[in-house]
């Protein structure tokens, strides 16, 4: 039963340590989550098998490249663009220093004793996040022509709930893409006056589209790991002929 008489600053008081007691929760489950995915990821490129059902192609496989010189799985060849977008990301840098080396653990929650170095030394790499957002980009194209290709069954167009599977997993990365801090930086975050610049208009509107991505981007960051996993996992059991692809049209 809720203590009316508590004055508003105890609560406070009281909601601060309930918070600062629960500061594990959140690096755990960010923790875990990433390392399931880490875990079925790397599986799934090194098996270099079942990553096509039909019109689907699976996303940690796109785009497809079969050279006779490589000797490793093709998603190899692809995956380090993705891989390295999201590592460098600002926000699953938060997410995983915070869940791994617990540095800081949470907000307000003091960190381990150590010395803090910043983002200096090996961590300089981290930098690399506006170079990997070109291929990145590249990336959202070619993902929409999968999905797009998706509809084209070996006996003419139609859809399959892999179909549905693969535009969504386009619109995911699409959407955690756009909202890249990198990207509204690049758009129009550097820009000071709109009107005094070149297509300052344009790049205005380009810079309020990035925001409304930017605004959810942890989400579509979580959301749109959990669905490429999901989508490669769905081709791969669809191709191993464990399920069967349902024809909707
Ligand atoms: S900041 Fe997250 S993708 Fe660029």
């Amino acid at each position: 039963m809720s203590d009316t008489t508590t004055s508003y600053p105890a609560r406070l008081d009281f909601l601060e340590t309930q918070r600062q007691d629960n500061w594990w929760v959140a690096p755990l489950a960010t923790g875990v989550g990433l390392f399931a995915f880490i875990v079925y990821a790397t599986w799934g490129a090194f098996v270099g098998d079942h990553y096509q059902a039909g019109p689907y192609l699976s996303p940690f496989y796109s785009p497809l490249f079969l050279v006779d010189w490589w000797p490793l799985s093709p998603a190899f060849l692809i995956l380090w663009v993705p891989g390295g977008f999201r590592f460098t990301c600002y926000y699953y840098r938060k997410a995983y220093y915070r869940a791994f080396v617990l540095s800081p653990p949470a907000c307000s929650v003091g960190a381990r004793p150590q010395r803090y170095n910043g983002e200096r030394a090996i961590l300089l790499f981290q930098n690399l996040h506006r170079y990997f957002l070109y291929p990145a980009l590249a990336l959202v194209v070619i993902l929409w022509i999968d999905a797009i290709e998706a509809f084209f069954f070996s006996d003419g167009f139609g859809i399959g709930v892999g179909t549905i599977v693969l535009v969504i997993n386009a619109y995911c990365l699409m959407s955690f893409t756009f909202g890249c801090n990198s990207l509204r930086h690049l758009v129009g975050g550097n820009v000071d006056c709109y009107s005094c610049v070149k297509f300052g208009q344009q790049r205005f509107k380009a810079w309020k589209v990035v925001t409304f991505f930017n605004k959810n981007h942890m989400r579509w960051a979580w959301i749109s790991l959990f669905w490429v996993g999901f989508t490669d996992l769905y081709i791969r059991l669809v191709s191993m002929g464990v399920i069967t692809d349902l024809r909707i049209i």
